[in-house]
């Protein structure tokens, strides 16, 4: 069934599925344990170091993370590096070191620039690109432009974090979330694709490797699913990434979960999906997602977890009480944090 029809017959229920009101007793506490969840480090240990820099992957890999993310772009030159924006502006300093190069948006986008290029800029903790003042988006994070931090690609990182897996003898996974797969195909770059490539190059090829492969977009994933990974002869697990957007509510309904349960091993929804974020302590209201996916046999990964000043909702006493929300409350079976040594001492704790 396409996701438009699917919307158009599923509006009438979604007013009725989503976030309802469930008054949790003790004994709806998922069962699983604190040893069988996850802690996935959101672009590294991006709360500490500029995100998506080998330095931030190596701290998060040392924090005791169980996998770490890689958001993953492409360059003019078909080059795969990891990268959360399929612009530079953001979270390098493109704009003095390659004047007259943006779009007519004033932005630079990664596909207009050779791997080459973007290995000479420097990367910092992100800031805010609309106001012209270089400011941080979370005040109290890494310094703005502070010693020196380059993009890695895919390869480099994958690289990166099986040797360490080689040297600690742990067994750490992967993450990639595909970006923006519609736009760079609209720019003759098939990202999927390329990515499962390198994932098969570096021997992810069955469900039971340690690797995930994510994306916000639908059509993409029916197409991971049914062609791409099919040509490749490979299996993955894919997680489909939920932003809570109008045109993607059929996601958070039962019948919408069960159809995507036909392409996906997990749902990725932004947490406030899960819990409300205008819940109280003495009304949380949890939404019926979890179960749906569950019920469908898929996992739940929420993102993303922060301890900047304002990210801890309301309704949680402490960032670790957020924690135990979602993990033993709504029992999610992992979650994204961009602070993953406190999520790994939480679960070590409980
Ligand atoms: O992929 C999970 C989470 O990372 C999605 O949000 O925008 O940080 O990629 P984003
Ligand atoms: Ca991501």
């Amino acid at each position: 069934m396409q996701a438009s029809h699917l919307n158009r017959t599923l509006l009438g229920a979604i007013a009725m599925t989503l976030m309802a009101s469930v008054a949790l007793s003790p004994a709806a506490v998922n069962a699983q344990s604190a040893s069988d969840k996850i802690v996935v480090a959101h672009r590294g240990a991006s709360g500490y170091l500029p995100e998506h820099t080998l330095p931030a992957k190596a701290m998060a890999y040392a924090m005791g993370a169980h996998y770490v993310e890689q958001d993953v772009v492409m360059t003019k030159d078909d080059q795969l590096i990891v990268l959360h924006d399929i612009t530079l502006d953001r979270t390098t300093d493109v704009a003095e070191q390659f004047p007259g190069r943006a779009r007519e948006d004033g932005r630079h986008y990664v596909v207009d620039f050779t791997l080459a290029e973007i290995m000479t800029l420097r990367v910092t903790e992100g800031y805010n690109v609309e106001t012209g003042e270089k400011q941080l988006n979370y005040p109290t994070r890494f310094p703005l432009f502070a010693s020196t931090f380059r993009v890695n690609t895919l390869a480099e990182e994958i690289e990166m974090i099986q040797g360490l897996n080689v040297s600690t003898g742990k067994n750490i996974g992967i993450y990639p979330e595909i970006k923006s797969p519609a736009f760079h195909l609209s720019e003759g770059k098939d990202l999927g694709r390329a990515v499962v490539s390198v994932l098969k190059d570096y021997g992810y090829t069955r469900k039971e490797h340690l690797a995930y492969v994510q994306t916000f977009e639908f059509e993409e994933l029916k197409r991971l699913h049914d062609e791409i990974l099919p040509e490749l002869g490979v299996e993955l697990k894919l997680v489909q990434l939920l932003d809570g957007g109008a045109q993607n509510e059929w996601m958070q309904t039962a019948d919408g979960v069960a159809l995507i349960a036909q392409y996906a091993d997990g749902l990725g929804p932004e947490k406030g999906m899960i819990i409300d974020r205008d819940s109280t302590k003495n009304n949380l209201r949890i939404s019926g997602l979890v179960g749906f996916a569950h019920n469908n046999g898929m996992q739940v990964h929420p993102y993303t977890f922060r301890l900047d000043e304002g990210h801890v909702p309301a309704y949680a006493d402490s960032f670790e009480d957020m924690l135990e929300l979602f993990y033993f409350t709504a029992g999610v079976d992992g979650l994204f944090t961009d602070f993953p040594d406190r999520a790994v001492e939480y679960l070590k704790n409980r």
